[in-house]
């Protein structure tokens, strides 16, 4: 009641922030037993090492990022033309795409709520609306008893659902189904919100859900006398519940995915750039691949391999291991067995995304579909269009992003049946355009892209003494990633670990 006060401005809104970060600062050091300047050696340059040196810095730490990579940025990575990748098969892809398209393979959307956004502002990284839900967009499903095979728009799909449900709550309510529930009042409220929810008719009726322009039009209206023509009818309620359309819309509903949502101007890896940027580029080592981590009486000594194989020992006075947890545990080190078993049980998903390059927009032009995603309940999983570059001559769709099984199957491919099967399920959706149209492709397997090798981790629990024992240090050793985190598969989540990283070292650090 009171959040629905609140809504309506009758009550404050509570201002959810992600912890109360404080930054450290130079002027924290304020006796001569704390010691400024301290070495600091991070492991991986993806969000979290970006962001826990870019803070760190801001008090003087002399930080190194040791990247495997010859890029920044993980899994926020923006895959232009000329981007050119192999992956663990050794299969080689460069992106040929013309100027100005490019794929997010990584991270495409942030939530309102995310300090993903705050990082842009402090940055000056430029932000644009992400379309993540889109009543123009479609659902298609194959694999239901009713209705398979249609593509349905998002906007129809939720008429009919919200339309049936409603009338079903509204007979059930005025024929008494509820009256342990509800007293006579209520069901008149009741009665006059579904009418408004449902676009139901009224008693009269019985209720009755029998479409509304909710659903779309196959004549739009217009000028003079036209006054469109209501798609329709709908189908039955049997066939609507039967279809599986309404499990699509708790999308709309979910915390981390509700709309609106923000992506950076050009790319999202703008982001790891600007951090790099303010970091230093001569701090950034690449082609740096760390090997054996070992605290010392004092301090922590690293090794770490070029491209040649030619090893490196360096010593620090921390580490921050800021790489998937599964890579870390094949590092040599010290810190006991413990850390290796706990690093090895978070496990790592497969994921997997394609950008097909159309030469043409016909989303926009043929469809009327500007940005946002089709969900699907075969391999593909979504569609998505780009929320950039609208009216424009070309555009990426992204013809797959999937997760689990899919993301294993596809990724055993090579690019080719990849983009053979992914635009196979497309024409299914969008016709044969989705074949004719296609200039050029490029795709991403998480799980088997060297240094990253998964999606993103699940923990079979978070609760347990292994998530308890890597949120702690290991001697000099702090661990940071989104996989540390209870928004993993977000940047928030690589931010804000890497920030509670920083914050105990400083801590440590000021305590003497
Ligand atoms: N953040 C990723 C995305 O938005 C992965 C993810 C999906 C995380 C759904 C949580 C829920 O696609």
């Amino acid at each position: 009641m009171y959040s629905a006060m609140g809504a309506l401005g009758l009550a404050p809104v509570p201002r959810a922030v992600a912890g109360d970060y404080r930054p450290p600062k130079r002027a924290d050091f304020t006796n001569n037993r704390q010691q400024a300047g301290k070495k600091v050696l991070i492991l991986g340059a993806g969000i979290a090492g970006l962001a826990a040196a870019y803070e760190l810095g801001k008090a003087g730490y002399d930080c190194r990022i040791l990247e495997a990579k010859n890029r920044v940025g993980g899994r926020s990575w923006t895959v232009r033309n000329g981007t050119t990748e192999t992956d663990l098969d050794y299969r080689a892809q460069t992106a040929t795409f013309a100027e100005g398209d490019y794929f997010n393979a990584g991270p495409a959307r942030i939530p309102q709520s995310h300090v993903t956004l705050d990082y842009c502002r402090e940055l000056g990284v430029k932000l644009e609306t992400f379309v993540n839900q889109n009543a123009n967009a479609l659902i298609y499903h194959e694999n239901s008893p009713a209705l398979a095979n249609q593509a349905v728009r998002w906007r129809t799909a939720k008429a009919d659902v919200y339309g049936y449900v409603s009338e079903l709550l509204a007979k059930a309510t005025d024929q008494g189904a509820l009256n342990q529930s509800l007293t006579a009042t209520d069901k008149e409220r009741l009665l006059e919100f579904l009418k408004d929810f449902g676009d139901i008719k009224g008693r009269a009726d019985n209720w009755a859900y029998t479409g509304s322009s909710r659903r779309g039009y196959s004549v739009e209206p217009g000028a003079g006398f036209q006054t469109g023509t209501v798609l329709g009818p709908p189908p039955s309620l049997s066939d609507v519940i039967a279809s599986g359309l309404g499990h699509r819309f708790s999308f709309e509903l979910d915390y981390q995915q509700a709309t609106a949502m923000f992506q950076p101007v050009g790319g999202m890896d703008a982001l790891p750039k600007a951090l790099a940027t303010a970091i230093g580029s001569t701090r950034i080592v690449h082609g740096a691949r760390v090997t054996r981590v070992m605290n010392q009486t004092s301090g922590v000594s690293v090794t770490w391999v070029n491209p040649q194989n030619q090893p490196t020992t360096e010593t620090a006075d921390f580490v921050i291991a800021a790489i998937p947890p599964m890579l870390m545990a094949r590092v040599e080190h010290n810190l006991g067995a413990n850390v290796t078993t706990a690093l090895r049980y978070p496990q790592a998903g497969a994921a997997g995304k394609i950008a097909l390059e159309y030469r043409n927009r016909w989303w926009e032009t043929d469809q009327r579909i500007y940005g946002g995603v089709t969900p699907t309940d075969n391999d593909l999983f979504t569609v998505w269009y780009p929320s950039h570059g609208y009216q424009g001559n070309r555009g990426i769709v992204v013809g797959y992003y999937h997760a689990g099984n899919a993301a294993v199957t596809y990724g055993a491919l090579t690019h080719a049946d990849r983009e053979r099967r992914a635009v196979t399920q497309g024409v299914k959706i969008h016709g044969d355009k989705y074949r004719t149209e296609l200039a050029s492709s490029f795709s991403v397997a998480w799980h088997r892209t060297p240094f990253i090798e998964g999606g993103w981790a699940a923990w079979p629990s978070q609760t347990g003494p292994e998530y308890q024992l890597l949120n702690q240090p290991a001697g000099q050793v702090y661990f940071a990633g989104d996989w540390l985190s209870h928004t993993i598969a977000w940047q928030h989540g690589a931010l804000t670990s890497a920030r509670k990283a920083v914050t105990e070292i400083h801590t440590r650090v000021l305590a003497g």
